[in-house]
């Protein structure tokens, strides 16, 4: 025997293994819905839901109790518009949940146009040159996350790829005095078919001629793209940057964590969490074991934090497992 005498008990293995998971490192995603009056649920998104500003609350709580205190916000609008949005609705059930919850809640807010345009692209869409207009979108992006940050945010997460859009919105929020706001960028955020059961929770599909955001996003060939952006983001003052998707771009997670020191989160996105919730559904594996071995994955190629729509349930799998 050689190898084999670290793997023969739990003992060893605990005392031998490399990563330990807690779900202190996870950060909860929550969709909150204007115009709506009861919570629905997320095709693929086990006990995920679209919720209302009432229920977000009660959710909340009840996360709190299993432990979870980070959490990532998106908002989803009444109304498509084509410009001049309003972020009232986002920023007030950000102030509600400072009310409620205050310091003991971590709260990020995404910031990205795709829930409220016409279009469902990430930013402003030129007409004339059928193209989503960069330097327009960043303007808009760096008031809305200006606004998140004196409703209360915490964090500011913007997903939009925009180039140049860390930059605007850190200048502003310290222009502001918001400086001690934080931003999380998606950095490292590629072009991937395993968005589809966000894109209904955030009622958030391209719909327009430029059919999707290949023009944006990073093709999944193309590290270099993600390391150039990433390395951009970091200049531009992003305080932790992210991988998105997680298990298929674990490569790119190692990759980038070894060579850009900065704190890294990994969003496992509602395709890849709903992968596992179907096989588990149609009694292909255990649900648990499976959530708890995709998570070590990524704290093995390097993240310092997980976005996962399971967060709330890692306290009682973790100790179950
Ligand atoms: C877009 C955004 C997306 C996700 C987070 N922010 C989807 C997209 O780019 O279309 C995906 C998250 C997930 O799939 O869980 N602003």
């Amino acid at each position: 025997m050689d190898q084999r005498r670290i793997r023969q008990n739990p003992h060893i293995r605990e005392l031998t293994s490399e990563v330990v998971l807690t779900h202190k490192k996870l950060i909860q995603p929550y969709f909150v819905v204007d115009g709506i009056t009861h919570k629905e649920p997320i095709s693929g998104l086990t006990e995920v839901y679209r919720e209302t500003s009432e229920s977000l609350l009660r959710q909340v709580e009840l996360d709190m109790e299993k432990g979870i205190r980070k959490t990532l916000l998106f908002g989803v609008p009444k109304a498509k518009k084509s410009k001049e949005f309003s972020f009232d609705f986002v920023c007030d059930q950000i102030s509600l949940l400072k009310k409620n919850f205050g310091k003991d809640l971590f709260l990020s807010v995404d910031v990205c146009l795709c829930s409220y345009t016409e279009s469902g692209h990430c930013g402003f869409v030129n007409e004339e040159h059928q193209c989503v207009d960069n330097e327009l979108s960043v303007a808009t992006l760096a008031e809305q996350a200006l606004q998140f940050a004196q409703a209360g945010a915490d964090c500011v997460a913007p997903s939009d790829m925009m180039d140049g859009r860390v930059k605007a919105i850190r200048t502003l929020l310290d222009q502001q005095k918001q400086s001690s706001t934080l931003i999380m960028s998606y950095s490292a955020k590629f072009h991937s078919k395993f968005y589809g059961p966000f894109r209904l929770a955030a009622d958030s599909a391209p719909k327009s001629q430029i059919k999707d955001r290949s023009t944006y996003q990073i093709d999944p060939s193309h590290f270099n793209d993600a390391f150039l952006s990433s390395e951009r983001d970091e200049k531009e003052g992003a305080d932790i940057l992210m991988v998105k998707p997680g298990l298929p771009y674990l490569d790119v997670l190692f990759r980038l964590s070894q060579s850009i020191k900065k704190p890294w989160a990994v969003y496992e996105v509602s395709g890849e969490y709903a992968a596992i919730e179907l096989l588990a559904e149609k009694g292909l594996i255990s649900r648990e074991q499976a959530h708890l071995e995709a998570w070590t994955s990524f704290f093995r190629a390097g993240a310092d934090m997980v976005i996962t729509y399971g967060a709330r349930h890692a306290l009682d799998w973790i100790n179950k497992n």
